[in-house]
This record gives structure tokens, C-alpha cells and sequence, in this order.
């Protein structure tokens, strides 16, 4: 896929392109599958016929630590290991729970908002990362400070995985696995008892996999969850008649934030490789070819979706923005909840907010898509 300069700003234009030849098309400069449409896409996560596993996507030489990690992660495993490690934790993500966590999370939101001083609140740094840092140390149950130093580990992580075939962020990304591994071996003591993780070591013991899991989830989990409260306050602030419409409870805030998952999710893309042949989109795709499905285009797919490129709060949105089939994302109920929270502790403490023009970058890194900085006036003249 060839990468506009202004990609990272706005990468719609550059999937519609791709997308108007076939949902299906082949890139053979990559020599991968690139999968936009959204019956195809679909298709193509919830077939038996392709893979997840790292070892078979990726056959490259890498660092032993970074091997161990990647293969205790179930995100990169096919059944029947994908369905154990994967059911060992989902148990724990009950409504209860959410619910607990949504009123902890909404004074979190409400703290860090009466913490920011000045004219100018920083979007990511003041608020979403720092929320979504809390979200995932209540989570796992692990004392805040942890939770922080292990978000800042996960770049050279995430830039590995996205580039798993250059050697730029190998070393870094092994140090970075030797640091979380010691953090979450060296916590075991420090795990509130209602946490995942407190619930996985009394059921497996802090073991090796333990660690895995762990940072598995941060991996998952923050980013992710930081980025789509980003999207969400960036594109809702700058579009005033959404705002006045979620300011009048017009419309609820539930709703919203499906739409902003559909219209700008923060993980564009996901991995495959075929294990036999499939077909889609008209083309077949051979065992042992590489996929990449781009959740963002398939989310946009005007077959689907009426205007798709229009943030509509009035429409009833479907998306693929959590996956599909038997790796759909775990952590969906909270990453909801959480951007839920974020917008409604907004719209009680800056409802007249507005993004400062200039101030709006946008991170340059494949696997998230993720604002890097934005600012807020708050109070407008
Ligand atoms: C899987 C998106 C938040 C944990 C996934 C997948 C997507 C996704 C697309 C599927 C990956 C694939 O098919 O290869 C997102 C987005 C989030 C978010 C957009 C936030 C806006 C979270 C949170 C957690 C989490 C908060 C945990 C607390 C996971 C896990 C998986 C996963 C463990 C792997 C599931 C499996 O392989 O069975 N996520 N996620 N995610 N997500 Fe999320």
C-alpha cells in the first residue's frame, strides 16, 4: 500500500482508493492480500481457513524474548490453545464488574479534568492516556504507577509488531519485553484481590504466561482505548452540531461513540495468513498467503453505510472496529464504557470546549491510529 504524505492525517482517501478497484485486491509489491469491503472482511475473520499465529505470519529471525512473549499471547494463537487462554480470562469481564468500574473510572475522568489548569487542555496527554492508563490498572488490579511504566514500554512493542520484518525497533522492543516481564513477575504481591490478574495467578500461579497475559492486555488495551477517546473529543468538538446535540441529550452519548468506532476506530488493521485456500471478493486467496484486513475501509464500506465518510450520531451504525469471529475483542464492553465516561465527564466539565486550530497531529505508526497531540481552548472568547 503505498503511504501518502498526508496518510497519517486522513488515511480514508488511500483506503477509498484501493477499496474502488475490489473489496479484494492484491498487493504484490508487498505480497499481501488487502481486504476493505465489509462482507469480505467479515468473511475473512470468521473463516477457519486463516491464521492468527505469529510464528506463521511472521518467519523471521527475532530475539528470544520477544518469540516467548509474542507466542504466550492467545491474540496471535488459533484454537484450540487460543480458546483455553482466552476463556482463562473473559470469565472475569462481567457486567458487574464494568458496572463498578464505570463509576471508579467516571470520578478518574473527573479528577484528571479538575487537575488540567491553564486556557489549553492537552487531549492525549492531560486526559485520554492518563485515563486510559487508570482503565487498565483497574482492570488488571495492579497499583497505578505499574500500570503507567508499563504503557510507556508498549511503543517500542507496538512498533515491532507493526514492523515485525525490520530490524528498527528489534532491540528496544526485546528490552522493553525483559522490563514488563520483571514488572509483572515482581507485582505478584501488589495485586488488588478483584483484578484479572489477582483472579489468573490464584487460578495458574505467576507464571511465564501470567506475565504474557498481562502485558497482552496492556498491549490491547491502552492504546487502543486512549486513542478512541481522542478521536471521539477531537471529532465531536470540532463538529458543534454533534456537540449541541449530545449537550441537549438529543442524542445519547452510547451512541456517539458507536459511530465515532465506526466512522475513525483506533486499530485500522489486522493480520492474517491463509492456512488453505479462500475465496473472497472473487479472488482466491492460496494457503500461505499474507491478508491484511482494514477494519477502517470495511467500516466505510458505502455498501454497508449510507454517506460513510459523514459522522452521522443519528444513524444506528454496525462496524468491525472490535474484530470478528473468535479473536473479537475482549476488552469491547470497557473500551466502550471507558470512551462513554470520557465523553460525558466532558460534557459536564468543558461543554463549550474547542479544539485550538493547528494544534491537531496525528500519530505516525501502522498498527494504532492514534492522535499524537491535540489541544482544547477552554473557555472560547
Ligand atoms: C482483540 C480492537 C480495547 C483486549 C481486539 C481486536 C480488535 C480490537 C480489532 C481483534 C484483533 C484480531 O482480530 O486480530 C480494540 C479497540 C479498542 C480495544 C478499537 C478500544 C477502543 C481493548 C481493551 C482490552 C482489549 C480495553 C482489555 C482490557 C483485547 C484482547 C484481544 C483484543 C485481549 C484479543 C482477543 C482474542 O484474540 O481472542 N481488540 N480493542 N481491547 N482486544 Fe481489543
Amino acid at each position: 500500500m503505498g503511504v501518502r504524505p498526508s496518510f497519517w492525517e486522513d488515511p480514508y482517501p488511500t483506503y477509498q482508493a484501493i477499496a474502488s478497484g475490489s473489496p479484494v485486491v492484491r498487493d504484490e509489491g508487498m505480497g499481501v492480500w488487502i481486504v476493505t469491503g465489509r462482507r469480505e472482511a467479515t468473511a475473512i475473520l470468521r473463516s477457519p481457513h486463516v491464521s492468527s499465529r505469529w510464528d506463521l505470519l511472521h518467519r523471521t529471525e527475532q530475539a528470544d524474548v520477544l518469540r516467548r512473549m509474542l507466542g504466550g499471547w492467545f491474540m496471535l494463537m488459533d484454537p484450540p490453545d487460543h480458546t483455553r487462554l482466552r476463556r482463562a480470562v473473559q470469565g472475569w469481564f462481567t457486567r458487574r464488574r464494568i458496572e463498578v468500574l464505570r463509576a471508579d473510572l467516571r470520578r478518574d475522568a473527573d479528577e484528571l479534568l479538575r487537575g488540567t489548569s491553564g486556557d489549553r487542555v492537552d487531549v492525549m496527554g492531560g486526559f485520554a492516556e492518563p485515563l486510559a492508563q487508570r482503565m487498565i490498572s483497574r482492570v488488571l488490579g495492579i497499583p497505578l504507577e505499574h500500570g503507567v511504566r508499563a504503557a510507556r514500554l508498549m511503543p517500542p512493542i507496538a512498533g515491532f509488531l507493526a514492523m515485525p520484518h525490520s530490524r528498527r525497533f528489534e532491540a528496544a522492543a526485546a528490552e522493553a519485553a525483559e522490563e514488563l516481564n520483571r514488572l509483572f513477575r515482581g507485582c505478584a504481591d501488589a495485586l488488588t484481590p478483584d483484578g484479572l490478574l489477582a483472579a489468573l495467578a490464584a487460578e495458574r500461579g505467576p507464571d511465564a504466561l501470567f506475565a504474557d497475559t498481562a502485558i497482552l492486555l496492556v498491549f490491547a488495551g491502552q492504546e487502543t482505548t486512549a486513542g478512541l477517546i481522542g478521536a471521539g473529543l477531537l471529532h465531536l468538538l470540532r463538529d458543534r452540531a454533534a456537540w449541541g446535540k449530545l449537550l441537549r441529550h438529543e442524542v445519547t452519548v452510547e451512541k456517539a461513540v458507536e459511530e465515532i468506532l465506526r466512522f475513525d476506530t483506533s486499530v485500522p488493521q489486522v493480520p492474517r495468513i491463509a492456512t488453505a485456500d479462500v475465496a473472497a471478493g472473487g479472488e482466491l486467496i492460496r494457503a500461505g498467503d499474507r491478508i491484511v484486513v482494514i477494519l477502517g475501509a470495511a467500516n466505510r464500506d458505502p455498501r454497508v453505510t449510507a454517506d460513510p465518510d459523514l459522522l452521522d450520531l443519528s444513524r444506528a451504525p454496525s462496524h468491525l472496529a472490535f474484530g470478528t469471529g473468535i479473536h473479537h475483542c475482549l476488552g469491547a464492553p470497557i473500551a466502550r464504557m471507558t470512551a462513554q465516561v470520557a465523553i460525558s465527564a466532558w460534557l459536564s466539565s468543558l461543554p463549550r470546549a474547542r479544539v485550538v486550530n493547528g494544534s491537531v497531529r496525528w500519530s505516525a505508526d501502522r498498527g494504532y491510529r492514534k492522535l499524537a497531540r491535540a489541544c482544547v481552548l477552554r473557555t472560547p472568547e
